[in-house]
């Protein structure tokens, strides 16, 4: 195992009518920023649960923060932070709300400079940041349990991850009963993100991990089991109750300490939805397979691993792990996922060239060997 070191300084109010819980969470004179995506929380009760729950705080809103939340739209809460004199970012919503608090909690404070060249481009470690608390409505990004964002420039057409251990909530208040108001396109997206992070972090070499294995293992079969259950009758609490703690947990840290990590799937991903403005998601369900299938005689090992224990496949190692790669698949597509590129118009040569030239042009080399670079890439997209 490697070393590592691990600390998660996030406060995590699991389950029912956990909201009620907000008064004692929030700093009593603290000025908060109500922060939220594009009204499905005052469709599903959500936003009047959390009203209810401010009384007496003082407060402001900004509503209309964007699903792959742009820089340009958070530098407009960055203003009002300034301008209202906020102190505390409470925000509502799924990840991508809860990216950009992240974001906007330490470009209100940054000293000088351009937020997203110092914050992002250059990944200067933060020195500082306004706290911030959330209310996550949607099992995907593990944001909830992170110090990770991931911002998009809408104007530069890019897509970037930055983390700081500034970056991680004070509290994450997550009731698994706000997910009942979950578009199946949501839903499915959330499972197959969750599918990825394990992935990354999971299927590369061993280096003696059983613990975080086992872990990741957990989730797989959490998620393959229980999947099914909330497209079949969203409002099943169980179920989108495992489904909430399986993506938690999926990028908490617990499955990735001391294991050699991947991240080529989300690397290329991200350049499609930066490009093509895929759900996040959706891009991952296109592109895991094909990494996959690309890197499948140097991840056999843990492919095969997967296979035996959550699709109980046999035979020698190498079979049980493209045939892993296949199970995946078909567990995409039983939950509603598209795993082409055509599926949502995309040109498979046009993708292939505009990210194998990005990344030719950065030098970017992706995965835990180093060896998805730009020629890999065009590779994988063209058989995407
Ligand atoms: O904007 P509103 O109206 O709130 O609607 C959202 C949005 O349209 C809706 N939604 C959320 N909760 C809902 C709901 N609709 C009905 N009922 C609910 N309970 O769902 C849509 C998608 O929301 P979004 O927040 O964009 O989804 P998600 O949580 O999947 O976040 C995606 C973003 O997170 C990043 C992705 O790249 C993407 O930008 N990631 C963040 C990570 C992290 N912080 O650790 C890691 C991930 O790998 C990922 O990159
Ligand atoms: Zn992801």
């Amino acid at each position: 195992m490697n070393n590592f070191t691990f600390k998660c300084p996030t406060k995590v109010v699991f389950g029912k009518n956990s909201v009620e819980q907000l008064p004692t969470l929030l700093p009593k004179d603290a000025k908060i920023l109500l922060f939220y995506g594009g009204g499905s929380i005052k469709r599903n009760g959500v936003y009047d649960a959390v009203i209810k729950e401010l009384k007496g705080h003082k407060f402001v809103e900004f509503s209309g923060i964007e699903p792959n939340p742009k820089y340009e739209t958070c530098m407009q809460a960055v203003k009002l932070i300034k301008d209202e004199n906020v102190d505390f970012i409470l925000s509502v919503g799924g990840g991508s709300a809860l990216d950009a608090a992240k974001f906007i909690a330490a470009a209100a404070v940054l000293e000088a400079g351009d937020p997203w060249e110092e914050i992002i481009i250059k990944a200067k470690p933060i020195t500082k940041t306004l706290p911030v608390g959330d209310v996550i409505t949607l099992p995907a990004t593990g944001s909830e349990m992170n110090g990770i964002s991931v911002i998009s420039h809408k104007e530069k057409g890019l897509k970037f991850a930055w983390s700081s251990e500034l970056a991680y909530p004070v509290f994450s208040i997550i009731d698994p009963t706000y997910t009942f108001s979950l578009p199946q396109r949501q839903t499915t997206n959330g499972i197959v993100d969750t599918f990825a992070h394990i992935m990354e972090q999971y299927c590369t070499y061993d280096v003696d991990t059983p613990v975080q294995d086992g872990f990741c293992l957990s989730v797989i079969k959490t998620i393959v089991k229980e999947g099914p259950k909330v497209l079949a009758n969203p409002q099943d609490y169980n179920a989108r109750a495992n489904i909430f703690w399986a993506a938690t947990c999926g990028l908490n840290g617990w499955c990735g300490v001391g294991v050699i990590q991947d991240w080529a799937s989300h690397g290329i991903g991200h350049e499609l939805s930066a490009i093509y403005g895929l759900d996040h998601g959706q891009s991952l369900a296109v592109v895991l397979p094909a990494v996959l299938e690309y890197c499948v005689k140097e991840k056999a090992q843990k492919l095969a691993l997967l296979g035996r224990e959550v699709f109980a496949l046999e035979g020698d190692e190498l079979d049980v792990a493209k045939r892993t790669v296949d199970k995946i698949k078909e567990f995409f597509l039983s939950i509603e996922a598209q795993i082409k590129l055509s599926d949502f118009g995309v040109d498979k040569n046009d993708a292939a060239k505009q990210i194998s030239e990005r990344f030719k042009e950065r030098g970017t080399v992706l995965g835990e060997r180093a060896n998805i670079d730009a020629k890999a890439t065009k590779e994988i997209l063209l058989s995407c």
